[in-house]
């Protein structure tokens, strides 16, 4: 029988964030589909642990250090990828933070901190790839905003919703920008999913508490992030481009 042609075969692609959590899961749903990938996160080791996953499943990929809030260090990473896979098709802006001070306690330094990977992050990853996808007409960028930038974070402070939201408008503002390029830029906006953020900042009252007001009745699955990612890469997604789409067991209906 012929093998079928998965439909990420020969793409490249970088996911921020994916030493753990989502930003792993995504990475993983991504190489199944057939993509190479960049496992860019702070943490070395941990994205090595990411790459040494695909390694075994024999999935091309490349760890790759990297502060997303730093310009020359998100510079370093894009021609670290087009060094490594001479090209950069799709990209994943997931690596975030979250606080949940209220504003009166908030210090500068953490609102800033937010800002800056939750929202700079991005921006800076989008400038660095843009060139490569310019040229070969084609990219997929997907960002990883929240329901708190749609409406307001369950748990998060003003600094998590603020940075999601403005993703959110980051999101619309590129993909009018680069459409003419075949190039495509949107958001999914999770709910509580089961990570070690939503795990590490929550009491597990909380989350039972949380749990019970879902319609759907659980907590989603970091892997069900990476499916729908893996869709606005696809060509099936090529009419799809600005939009935040929510994933959320039904707790945000807008
Ligand atoms: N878990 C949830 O309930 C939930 C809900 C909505 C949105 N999100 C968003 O999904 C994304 C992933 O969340 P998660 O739950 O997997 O979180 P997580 O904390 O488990 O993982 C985040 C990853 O980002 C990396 N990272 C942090 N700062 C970085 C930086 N400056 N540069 C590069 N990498 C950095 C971390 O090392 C870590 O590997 C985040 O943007 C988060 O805001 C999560």
């Amino acid at each position: 029988m012929k093998k079928e042609r998965r439909e990420l075969e020969g793409r490249a692609a970088i996911v921020t964030g994916a030493g753990r959590g989502i930003g792993r899961a995504v990475a993983l749903k991504l190489a199944e589909a057939g993509a190479s990938v960049a496992v860019a996160d702070i943490e070395l080791a941990s994205a090595r642990q990411t790459a040494a996953i695909l390694g075994r499943k024999k999935a091309p990929s490349l760890a790759v250090a990297v502060d997303v809030s730093e310009e020359a260090s998100v510079a370093a990473l894009a021609r670290a990828v087009v060094d490594a896979f001479g090209r950069v098709d799709i990209l994943v802006n997931n690596a975030g933070v979250m606080f949940r001070t209220r504003i009166s306690r908030i210090p500068i330094g953490e609102w800033e901190n937010t800002l800056r990977i939750n929202l700079t992050g991005p921006f800076l990853c989008i400038k660095a790839v843009l060139p490569w996808m310019k040229k070969s007409l084609y990219g997929r960028i997907v960002n990883v905003s929240s329901s708190a930038g749609r409406s307001v974070s369950t748990l998060g402070g003003a600094h998590y919703t603020a940075s999601k939201a403005g993703l959110l408008g980051l999101t619309r503002a590129a993909a009018k920008e680069v459409a003419g390029y075949g190039i495509t830029v949107n958001a999914v906006c999770p709910g509580l999913i089961d990570t070690k953020m939503a795990r590490a900042t929550t009491t597990s009252d909380e989350l039972r508490g949380f749990i019970r007001s879902f319609p759907v009745k659980r907590l989603g699955r970091p892997e069900e992030i990476g499916d729908l990612v893996v869709f606005l890469c696809s060509e099936k997604a090529a009419y799809i481009t600005g939009a935040s789409i929510d994933i959320n067991g039904g707790d945000l209906m807008i």
